[in-house]
């Protein structure tokens, strides 16, 4: 199957690539465009390893067409500069091996600017789509509860 040229906005920047109709956005991210942040994991939705920003919403980029992504905002984790919430998994030494990682906190800071008051049952609820195999989940919500406190200090 033929390929053509598509341009996608990411992290800011015009990215033209050539992609097939059937590549995903995660294929064409770390394949075609270098951006390795996105891991792959599942390649079904699962673990949410692959996860990314479209538009403002966490989005598992092995669910989603690289076509699909045009016309809209792509930010990678590669793109998130100086996050609060990427300072409060180091803090809070919310990894181990650090696969999950960048899925894990491209879903956190998500999280975060839709809900500045998330309670403990919409943190656990957004945690869901993220499966960590390494590390306790417990001081993944720390950092998120630190980051959220953080934010509401600053607002206050
Ligand atoms: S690789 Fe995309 S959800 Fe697992
Ligand atoms: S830190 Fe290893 S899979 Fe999450």
């Amino acid at each position: 199957m033929g390929s053509h040229e598509i341009t996608l906005q990411i992290n800011g920047e015009e990215r033209s690539v050539h992609a097939r109709n059937t590549d995903t956005l995660l294929y064409v991210l770390r394949e075609k465009l270098g951006l390795t942040g996105a891991k792959p994991g599942c390649l079904n939705g699962d673990c949410g390893a692959c996860t990314i920003d479209v538009d403002g919403q966490p989005m598992k980029s092995c669910l989603m067409l690289a076509v699909e992504a045009m016309n809209k905002k792509v930010t990678t984790i590669e793109g998130l500069q100086n996050a609060p919430i990427q300072t409060q998994f180091i803090e809070k030494f919310a990894f181990q091996c650090g696969y999950c990682t960048p899925g894990f906190i491209m879903n956190c800071h998500s999280l975060i600017q839709q809900h500045p008051n998330a309670t403990d049952t919409v943190i656990k609820d957004w945690l869901e789509s993220n499966i960590c195999r390494c590390t306790g989940y417990k001081e993944i919500e720390e950092a998120i509860k630190a980051t959220l406190r953080n934010v509401q200090q600053y607002r206050s």
